[in-house]
């Protein structure tokens, strides 16, 4: 079975996150489209991505850029019709590649019909599809998330005369889970869009689907009971596609998303806190946040995956780590105020690391090797910049950058939804595709290239994860192994992937001697290393290096 064919796909898969609205107008009006996209499905394939995730796609008053949904069952307009999505789905298929797309489950726009009914009487027949309560004072413990914008979860309705409940922006009512119809009517939606050939769901803002009195109304008994509803229902009737959780939560709260055979949840869930940990390393220089992180992660069934990620079209969310390493993030990585939103960063991947490629490169090398399936963000294949003075999250949402010609090749328009980034170090000018596609030692070859040798080998996506630690703490090591099953036949397969996470050159050695004999090869570069022996295996790390070595 191929990696395209097979059921658990998504395991080999690398994902690439799609904002349509910036990655290529085509039809010139400044807001990228579906059209732009099917022109793009090539670029998709060059860089040899397996699976597309498109974000919110449906009609939306854009107050949280589609996450505030009006019509489950349409294309918004700028975004094209709904022809116009389904070739670029099968332009997807033919290609290849797999997609899937957002749902936003756990709240509506309030321009949603059902809100706009919900809200017209106290006797409306959708009253009760929302969250109603005659004071706001109800589930007093649950937190805020949008902490700048917001202090309360409830918004009074001059309409209706109550309050109703939102976890986020008092625009994007919370649907009532309690209330079978709603939950009926999401399993129809989802029938909606696998009708039309879609792979599967990310799923949005799972844990807060429920509300219940004296809890924080997060991974509450009844959302894990609907979600394994939700799975089953994809199971029976669309086998193969798949549910990704987004769920920030720590490790062991999002293990519970995974399920367990014969009760399952999600097929993949993203991993949130191994994320700023990465980024921490790199400043403290040791690989200790990294590895207590790993070691708290439990295991998962063998049908689950993590999606693991650098970076992602919302802030650098820095809701799972401490309070003080969070203070050492915003001091290291968002000097600046406006860098700062809620309890994280708006930042994009390379201004976050000084557009160092060494470092830039470093952090792709350990994406494609920890445990998981990585997804990659629009643009930062190039490593483009973001642009502070916008507001909210758009500063990492600016137009892909093509080319060197007008707004760097995304739309002729004169206006855009979105100034393209034009500064001196990060402007189209300097940053695109067409001028990292003629250099082959650009980032975006790296990445290729890393993605290319990711292929050959499944260990990655489906290995097992153990450390392998140096005396040396600026040193990260890990080993990926797998052993072949009836699907995957082939030779065994043994990786030492080991990273210097600082500036300087790095020594250390570490005891092989169960591989006495073998001259590790590293895969990126073909490069053999000298033979393992008896004694420790001694070894040098130029600043932020890394090598994927196959042990065979
Ligand atoms: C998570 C999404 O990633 C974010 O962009 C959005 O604002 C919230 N969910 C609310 O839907």
């Amino acid at each position: 079975m191929s990696r395209y064919t097979s059921p658990t796909w998504y395991k080999d898969a690398v994902f690439y996150q799609i904002y349509v609205r910036a990655f290529k107008d085509g039809n010139d009006d400044g807001h990228g489209d579906f059209k732009g996209l099917l022109s793009k499905l090539d670029y998709l394939q060059q860089l040899g991505v397996d699976c597309v995730w498109i974000m919110p796609m449906f009609p939306s008053p854009l107050v949280d850029d589609g996450y505030d949904v009006a019509d489950y069952r349409n294309i918004i307009e700028d975004y094209g019709t709904l022809e116009d999505f389904k070739a670029v789905v099968d332009g997807l298929h033919q290609r290849g590649m797999k997609v899937i797309v957002d749902i936003v489950v756990n709240h509506t726009s309030d321009q949603h019909p059902w809100f706009i009914e919900s809200r017209s009487s106290r006797q409306s027949p959708l009253r009760d599809w929302y969250v109603w309560s005659e004071t706001d004072q109800k589930y007093r413990d649950a937190r805020i998330i949008f902490l700048d914008t917001l202090d309360s979860n409830w918004t009074f309705d001059p309409i209706s005369g109550e309050y109703y409940w939102h976890r986020f922006y008092s625009q994007q009512p919370d649907l009532n889970y309690d209330n079978p119809e709603v939950q009926q009517e999401m399993l129809n939606i989802i029938d909606f869009w696998m009708e039309l050939g879609i792979d599967g769901f990310r799923v949005d803002a799972v844990p807060y689907l429920f509300e219940r009195e004296g809890t924080n109304c997060e991974n509450l008994p009844e959302t894990h009971a609907y979600v394994r509803r939700m799975r089953a229902h994809v199971e029976a009737k669309w086998p193969g596609r798949i549910l990704l959780a987004e769920a920030n939560q720590w490790p062991e709260d999002v293990r519970a998303y995974f399920g367990d055979p014969g009760a399952e949840e999600f097929h993949m869930a993203f991993h949130f806190p191994i994320m700023p940990r990465l980024y921490l390393a790199l400043k403290q220089q040791t690989r200790k946040s990294i590895v207590d992180i790993m070691n708290r992660t439990p295991s998962i069934p063998p049908c689950a995956q993590w999606c693991v990620f650098l970076r992602n079209h919302d802030e650098l969310t820095l809701e799972m780590v401490t309070e003080e390493e969070r203070q050492y993030m915003w001091e290291q990585y968002a000097p600046e105020p406006r860098m700062r939103l809620n309890l994280g960063i708006r930042r994009r991947l390379a201004p976050l690391l000084d557009n160092d490629t060494r470092r830039i490169r470093l952090l792709n090398a350990l994406l494609f090797t920890l445990p998981g399936s990585p997804i990659i963000y629009y643009g930062d294949e190039i490593g483009m910049g973001d642009n502070i003075w916008l507001d909210d999250r758009n500063g990492v949402r600016t137009p892909m950058q093509w080319d060197f010609n007008k707004h760097g090749g995304f739309s002729e328009a004169d206006d855009l939804y979105a100034p393209a980034i034009s500064d001196e170090v990060y402007g189209y000018q300097r940053v695109n595709v067409v001028q990292q596609q003629a250099n082959p030692e650009s980032l975006w070859y790296t990445v290729r290239h890393m993605l290319s040798v990711r292929r050959n080998y499944r260990a990655f996506g489906r290995g097992t994860f153990e450390f392998a630690l140096p005396e040396n703490e600026a040193i990260l090591g890990y080993w990926r192994a797998l052993d072949p099953d009836d699907e995957s036949g082939g030779e065994p397969e043994r990786f030492l992937v080991l990273a210097n996470l600082t500036g300087v050159e790095q020594t250390s050695e570490l005891d092989l001697g169960a591989y006495a004999g073998i001259a590790p090869v590293d895969v990126l570069t073909g490069h053999p290393w000298s033979e393992i022996g008896a004694q420790p295996y001694l070894f040098t790390l130029p600043p932020y290096g890394y090598y994927w070595l196959r042990l065979r």
